[in-house]
Order: structure tokens, then C-alpha cells, then sequence
């Protein structure tokens, strides 16, 4: 079954193979095609292990012999050549990747769009600001309100026509619940402010009310007021003058003039509306007045002994104020492109 001459038999399968068989492993592109040639050539099913098994059926023991060492000296000669081209492409690979996988570490970083507090918000905290520089605390309260804290303990009677349903937005919590409402504006934590604290009392409360209005350029039906109280012994009509226009020079610039109008509110007496000249007008800032006494016998505070007086502005109108914007459903809009004005 040897050759003696040495030359390929074509008709001899492992000579085909000796001769075809190192080109392919050289050419082999990946780990993976490997795999498939490692498999053809030296596998199971391979031409080498067809003439392993067909060894037996040589009867000379010399011709098997030498038919057994042909056999093997091919099969390792293509294990090493399939190992070396394997260890190259295994290599190549990993140069591949690792360059595939390098981060740029001075690439510039991606940009996370930072979202800002709305100017609702961010004016409430600065009126409040203010007042705290003032000495002012803050307190916050209930949204759903009591129709006692929203109307009776501020000294609105009864039979006034902002207790109706077409102004005041009540909730359903049945028959024997006493009336809830949610509140129409923030003055009820004057009473409940005083009922828990003992005066001197000097509060800011920032927070949502909401009225029965249907949206127009000047109303919404839920809206943002800053309530506030100073409750002492000899405050007068001269501190809330003072202490407001103190308020809008800080709030609007330090050449603000402000004037003071009389009106009415069932809580204060007397009771006036502040005007601030921005933008080449009056315009109104703020409903404030002198405490009425019979807001403080409602909390059981001495109205011979202490005086106060109380405020109550609305956030959209004094952003608007200052902004000069002119159609307070912009403040209400989702549009972010409105907002990212004002920052
Ligand atoms: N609560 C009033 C409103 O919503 C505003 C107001 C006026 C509050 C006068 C006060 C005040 O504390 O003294 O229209």
C-alpha cells in the first residue's frame, strides 16, 4: 500500500488530504471555520479515522505498520498546523475586540438634559425667602380644607355668595361629615396657625388653592396664593405698609412705589388691596389688612391685647408681574419651551 516512488496517489484519500489539507487550515479566517476543517480532516468521521479502522484489515503486519505511522504522522502534522493557525487567528481575535471594546476615555461625556424648578415654584420660594429674611416662618397646610377654616373661622358669613357650589369646589364625603371643601385660598391656616401656636405669630404659607373659574388669561381653577400673618402685641396699619413695601422692593427692585388701596375682606378690617407700578402701571400685587378681632375670638386669642395684620398674594399674578407675561394660562401650559424662558 505504500508508495515507493513517493508521490501523491490521487486515488489515495489521506494523500489528498496531505496535499489539500495545510492550504485550507492557512487559509482558514476564524476560530470557527477551524473548528469546521479541524473536524473534516482529523474528526471522527474524517479520512484518517476511515484508514484507523480499516488497519485491522491489513494482513501483512509490516504493511500495517507502516500503513499505522503514515497515518499518524499526518494526523499530527495537521493537529499541529490546525493548533498554530488556531493560536494565530485566537490572537487576531482578541486584538479585534479588545480594540473594538476600547473606551475613549477624552471623548466628550453625553449631555443629560437638566430640567429646572418651574417658575411657579421657584417664585413661591423666593416670596418666601423674602419674609423668612424678614423673620418669618413657614408653615403649609391641608388642600382639602374644612368649610369652618375656609369661610367660618375668617369671619365670611354664612350667607356669602363665595360659599356657593358656582365658586367653591366641594368634595362628597357623605351626609353627616361636616362640609369639605378644597380650599379656595390659603387664608384658613391664619386660624389654624393660631390655634397652634402661642403669639407672637409671624408666618408665611405658600400652597394651592382652587376656585370653580374656568381658565382664562387671569384665572385658574387651581392657582398658587403665599398667605401671611403677624400677630403681636401694637402691630399697626404702619408695619404692613412697611413690611410690604419692603416686600416688593426686594421682590421687584429696590425703586418699586407701591400704594394702598381700601377694600374689602370679611377678615380684615380695615382691608386694602397693594399696588405696585411695574412696567409703566399699577398693578395689583396683593389683597392685605388689619387682622379683624373676631378672627382672633374665633382661636381664643385676646383681641384687646394683640393686633396683626394678613396678607395674601397669588404666585401666577406676581410671576406675571415681574415677567411681564400676559396670559396667566401660559404658567399652566406644558410646553417646556414657554417655561425654559424664565430660567
Ligand atoms: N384670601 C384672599 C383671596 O384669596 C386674599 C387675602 C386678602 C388674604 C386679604 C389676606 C388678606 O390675608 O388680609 O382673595
Amino acid at each position: 500500500m505504500t508508495d515507493p516512488t513517493n508521490l501523491p496517489d490521487p486515488m489515495d484519500p489521506l494523500d489528498d488530504l496531505r496535499t489539500s489539507a495545510p492550504a485550507r487550515i492557512e487559509a482558514a479566517e476564524t476560530v470557527a471555520e477551524l473548528d469546521a476543517i479541524e473536524v473534516e480532516t482529523v474528526g471522527r468521521q474524517s479520512p484518517i479515522a476511515l484508514a484507523r479502522r480499516g488497519l485491522g484489515a491489513i494482513e501483512d503486519p509490516d504493511a500495517r505498520r507502516n500503513e499505522g505511522l503514515r497515518i499518524n504522522e499526518l494526523a499530527s502534522a495537521l493537529s499541529d498546523a490546525i493548533d498554530r493557525r488556531r493560536a494565530e487567528l485566537a490572537s487576531a481575535e482578541l486584538a479585534v475586540a479588545l480594540a473594538e471594546d476600547r473606551v475613549d476615555v477624552t471623548a466628550p461625556g453625553r449631555r443629560i438634559e437638566r430640567g429646572s424648578v418651574h417658575l411657579i415654584q421657584e417664585t413661591m420660594d423666593e416670596i418666601v425667602d423674602i419674609f423668612v429674611g424678614l423673620g418669618y416662618t413657614m408653615a403649609t397646610g391641608p388642600e382639602a380644607e374644612s368649610e369652618f377654616y375656609n369661610f367660618t373661622a375668617l369671619n365670611i358669613p354664612s350667607t356669602h355668595p363665595t360659599r356657593l357650589e358656582s365658586d367653591t369646589l366641594y368634595l362628597d364625603y357623605g351626609e353627616e361629615q361636616e362640609e369639605v371643601l378644597l380650599r379656595t385660598h390659603t387664608s384658613p391656616m391664619q386660624a389654624r396657625y393660631m390655634e397652634e401656636h402661642e403669639p407672637p405669630v409671624y408666618v408665611v404659607v405658600p400652597g394651592r388653592a382652587f376656585r370653580a373659574d374656568v381658565m382664562d388669561a387671569t384665572h385658574l381653577p387651581v392657582f398658587h396664593q403665599i398667605e401671611g400673618l403677624a400677630v403681636d402685641e401694637n402691630i399697626t396699619f404702619g408695619d404692613l405698609k412697611g413690611t410690604l413695601a419692603a416686600f416688593a422692593k426686594e421682590f421687584l427692585g429696590s425703586e418699586t412705589k407701591v400704594k394702598f388701596i381700601p377694600h374689602y375682606f370679611p377678615f380684615t378690617e380695615p382691608s386694602a388691596e397693594m399696588h405696585a407700578y411695574a412696567h409703566g402701571q399699577w398693578l395689583e400685587l396683593m389683597g392685605c389688612g388689619m387682622v379683624n378681632p373676631a378672627v382672633f375670638e374665633h382661636v381664643g386669642y385676646d383681641p384687646d391685647r394683640l393686633s396683626g395684620f394678613a396678607f395674601g398674594m397669588g404666585a401666577e399674578r406676581l410671576a406675571m408681574v415681574r415677567h411681564g407675561i400676559t396670559d396667566m394660562r401660559t404658567l399652566a401650559d406644558a410646553d417646556i419651551r414657554v417655561l425654559e424662558q424664565y430660567r
